[in-house]
């Protein structure tokens, strides 16, 4: 039987997101139903709400989410009902060439539900990464359901669905920062502070955040910055190269994802350094280099999409590294919301004053 939930929809660019009934329909073969319990608001769900992603509205937005698997559907062996999961948007497919190169946190050909979730009208809706989760159930590919310690709050692990995931990925497995590294962080919220919290994870020494807002540079203090620099007030590229015995970290991570910002990251790398874009930039922004010094600088220019993570390895090891105390995943929950309340968390995060509001069912 088909069911009807209430779900937050945006219908078109720019316009506020509605709450409305949707139906989620029985789970078909390899697919799951998951009761949600929690979703947190990442700016990606922003860029969908602004036509920034793509134009397929309507958008069943959310998808930094944990739950409940309720129901499951043939040949689905790998979670079962009553499984406490993280919802991914990295089902690997185990057959594509990237898959086959033995390099799955690439995979090419990732699994989502194959039915719609639908309007009342009828109207099939496309789930945020193929997830959408800011609904009280939501059909997913079973693999998109990752299982973890259920001792873990699902306000907290949920958010290593999405953002928190991707930051902390983008230090570690795509800029590759380990012991004694030296890191700066552009754009410290969500993303970029558990960049910061991945850093320290792996033991880099320097770790500068660079932010335009004096709250999230505290934020970022507490989640293992040692300096901090508003880039309103001082040059970005002078004050990480200043901190660094004038050379320039080992990696810098763009977590805004703009061209003034990765042109920042590009620059206050030090020689041979790496620079890693995992914010996520609009179609209409273009990037000038001078190519001498994109080959005069050495060194490599990164994207990370979804910090390089493979969720059934990464996803437990976060989640066990938080309960032992190693990682403050908790800090990333400024408040936590309800359904209704998910356009007001948009304004709270473009106002800067949230690292993540978290929808709780
Ligand atoms: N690559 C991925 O897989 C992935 C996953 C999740 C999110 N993202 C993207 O990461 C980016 C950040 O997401 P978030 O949820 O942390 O957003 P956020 O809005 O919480 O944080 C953005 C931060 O950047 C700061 N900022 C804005 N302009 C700046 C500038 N010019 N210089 C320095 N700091 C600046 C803001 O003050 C804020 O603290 C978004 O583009 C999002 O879409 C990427
Ligand atoms: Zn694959
Ligand atoms: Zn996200």
């Amino acid at each position: 039987m088909a069911q009807e939930v209430r779900a937050v929809v945006a219908h078109a660019k720019g316009k506020p997101v509605s709450v409305e009934t949707i139906t989620v329909p029985d789970p078909g073969p390899g697919e799951a139903v998951v009761k949600v319990q929690a979703c947190g608001v990442c700016h990606t769900d922003l860029h969908y709400r602004e036509g920034g992603i793509n134009d397929e509205f309507p958008f069943l937005l959310g998808h930094e989410a944990a739950g409940i698997v309720e129901s499951v559907g043939d040949g689905v062996t790998d979670v079962e009902p009553g499984d406490f999961v993280v919802l991914n948007w990295r089902a690997v497919c185990g057959t594509c060439r990237a898959c086959k190169r033995g390099t799955p946190q690439y995979c090419f050909s990732t699994f989502n539900a194959e039915q719609p979730m639908t309007l009342a009208s009828g109207q099939a809706l496309s789930p945020a990464l193929g997830i959408g989760a800011f609904a009280e159930k939501t059909l997913v590919a079973a693999g998109q359901c990752t299982k973890v310690n259920p001792a873990v709050k699902p306000e907290v692990a949920g958010l290593l669905g999405c953002g928190v995931m991707a930051g902390i990925g983008a230090a570690i497995n795509t800029g590759g920062v380990g012991r004694g590294d030296s890191i700066a962080v552009i754009g410290c919220g969500g993303v970029g502070n558990a960049a910061i919290a991945g850093a320290k994870l792996a033991g880099a020494t320097t770790i500068i955040a660079v932010d335009v807002d004096d709250r999230k540079l505290a934020l970022a203090r507490e989640f293992g910055a040692n300096h901090t620099v508003n880039s309103k007030q001082t040059d970005a590229v002078e004050a990480i190269q200043e901190l660094t015995d004038g050379n320039g970290a080992n990696v810098v991570v763009d977590a805004v994802g703009r061209p003034e910002t990765f042109k920042q990251a590009f620059y206050a790398r030090d020689l041979a350094g790496t620079a890693v874009l995992v914010g996520v930039p609009t179609p209409d922004m273009t990037l000038e280099l001078p190519l001498i010094d994109v080959f005069g600088r050495g060194g490599a220019t990164k994207s990370s999409w979804y910090g390089d993570c493979l969720p059934s390895r990464d996803f437990p090891m976060l989640v066990d590294l938080h309960l032992q105390g190693r990682l403050p995943l908790e800090k990333f929950v400024t408040e936590t919301i309800g359904l209704d309340d998910v356009e007001e968390a948009f304004h709270r995060m473009e106002r800067g004053q949230v690292l993540r509001s978290v929808v709780l069912f």
